[in-house]
């Protein structure tokens, strides 16, 4: 049985490549995780954690995993075993954890993800052609994720998007997609962000994201702002492999890597730009938003725009974009495999993965206010705050130690480097992966169970 893709099944063209990478990697996760963790965690300084993480974690970590798929041209599991110098099947499991924890973002993603269907449908109805106060915003936020049938039905609608495109297979749908919207998105977002940049009091928030207090972190910051840098850039479970292994030969990873991080880091930093100086703006303390706070903050500008109701559509229609090419990605990942190592046919793994999926985010829709057992009160966290954390920090932190650890220990720095047809500063990545990530990564599992043992609760 061959995994390889049927070789008409690759990126047509580098851009094509760029685009549907950045794709996955842009998404829920700049415009909605990641201002909500800096807000969390006391902004400027966490961003220049997230920062140090991105370039010391999340692009040697995003390098491998693309050399990975494309010298393997496997599936996030097949690749290991592909690879190991005595083709052992000793680290499948790692691709096996990966296949696991994108499930799980799948499902608690979906949730999210369902959330800017329900706001597109309100922007076309007119909901925001008038303007809106802070609290009138909150109030309509918690309607909507506290309803069980629509949370529910629309985290569905969602999964069931997802499933369309990726049953389309990678040239024909999900490159095709991302090539004009990936681009679209990013210019509303550049709008958006000028416009809460000329509200009245937004320097405010332009001193939070840039004027550092370092005594506002916690070891909890570093476990929250690498968490971050995978999930941000889609690392940690496979999903680079993945995609590596439907990148052509010719193409040079460094310049591919290069320029998914470059525009991932650029979204983030813009969806802060656009989100905390509304907030000031608003004289909202940024403390309190919550993970709602894109949600909450953005229909409160929208008025305030030229053909205002217009942007809102198009903010929330391109979030659901941004959500799309992610999900596409996570499902692609489990579809991959499936195919590749159960010999599945691409339908039947598509719509297997999306029922268990549906499943599993069921919980999630409903620990927004809807079931009280799943809330916050009751867990702690509640349940979809949890998956994000369990699976969407701490798994992929653990998944990029293993993968640096075959890369850097097992197949070989020098092998991921003839894959990737020149790197400059070679020598600095392979250093990096083999002592730097490992310890990094290391060191932040370990603090989480340190803190767990020392003080009988988990870290968040
Ligand atoms: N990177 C995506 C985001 O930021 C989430 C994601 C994680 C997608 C892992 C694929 C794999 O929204």
């Amino acid at each position: 049985m061959s995994d390889l893709p049927p070789s008409k099944d690759k990126f047509g063209s580098r851009l094509g490549f760029i685009l549907a990478a950045a794709g996955s990697a842009v998404g829920l996760g700049n415009i909605w995780r990641f201002p909500y963790m800096t807000a969390e965690n006391g902004g400027a300084a966490f961003v220049l954690l997230y920062l140090g993480c991105v370039l010391l974690i999340g692009i040697p970590v995003l390098l491998a995993e693309l050399s990975i798929g494309r010298a393997s041209g496997k599936n996030a599991v097949g690749a290991f075993e592909a690879l190991d110098p005595d083709r052992s099947k000793r680290w499948r499991w790692v691709g096996g954890l990966g296949v696991l924890t994108g499930m799980a973002i799948l499902s608690f993603y979906s949730v999210v993800a369902g959330w800017t269907l329900s706001y597109t449908a309100r922007a076309l109805t007119g909901t925001f052609a008038h303007s809106m106060t802070h609290a009138e915003s909150g109030a309509l936020f918690e309607s909507i994720i506290g309803s069980p049938v629509e949370s529910v039905a629309m985290a569905g609608a969602f999964l069931l998007l997802t499933a369309l495109v990726v049953r389309g297979g990678v040239s024909g749908g999900i490159e095709r997609a991302s090539k004009v919207l990936m681009p679209a998105f990013f210019v509303v977002l550049i709008v958006l962000a000028a416009r809460a940049l000329t509200l009245p009091g937004a320097g405010e928030g332009v001193r939070f994201l840039l004027e550092p207090d370092f005594s506002k972190l916690t070891g909890t910051s570093v476990m929250s702002a690498m968490g971050q840098a995978l999930f941000s850039l889609s690392l940690g479970m496979g999903g680079m492999i993945t995609y590596g292994a439907y990148l052509q030969k010719h193409e040079r990873l460094g310049v591919a890597g290069a320029s998914v991080a470059l525009f991932d880091t650029g979204v983030a930093l813009t969806a802060g730009l656009m989100v905390f100086p509304t907030l000031f703006a608003l004289g909202v303390d940024p403390g309190t938003g919550g993970p709602g706070v894109v949600f909450v903050a953005m229909p409160t500008i929208f008025d305030a725009l030229p053909a205002g109701q217009a942007f809102g559509v198009a903010f929330f229609a391109l979030l659901v974009v941004a959500a799309w090419t992610s999900t596409i990605a996570l499902l692609e990942v489990v579809v991959a495999y499936l195919m590749g190592e159960r010999g599945w046919t691409r339908e039947k793994a598509v719509w297997g993965t999306t029922a268990v999926c549906f499943v599993w985010a069921v919980p999630s829709a409903l620990s927004q206010g809807a079931v009280d057992a799943l809330g916050k009160e009751a867990l702690g966290r509640d349940f979809l705050d949890l998956m994000s954390i369990v699976f969407g920090t701490v798994a992929l932190t653990l998944g990029a130690l293993l993968i640096a650890v075959f890369v850097g220990w097992r197949w070989g720095t020098r092998k991921a480097l003839e894959e990737m047809n020149g790197l400059p500063f070679g020598a600095v990545w392979a250093l990096t992966i083999r002592v730097v990530c490992p310890l990094a990564t290391a060191g932040v599992l370990i603090y989480i169970v340190v803190v767990a043992a020392t003080s009988g609760a988990l870290p968040w």
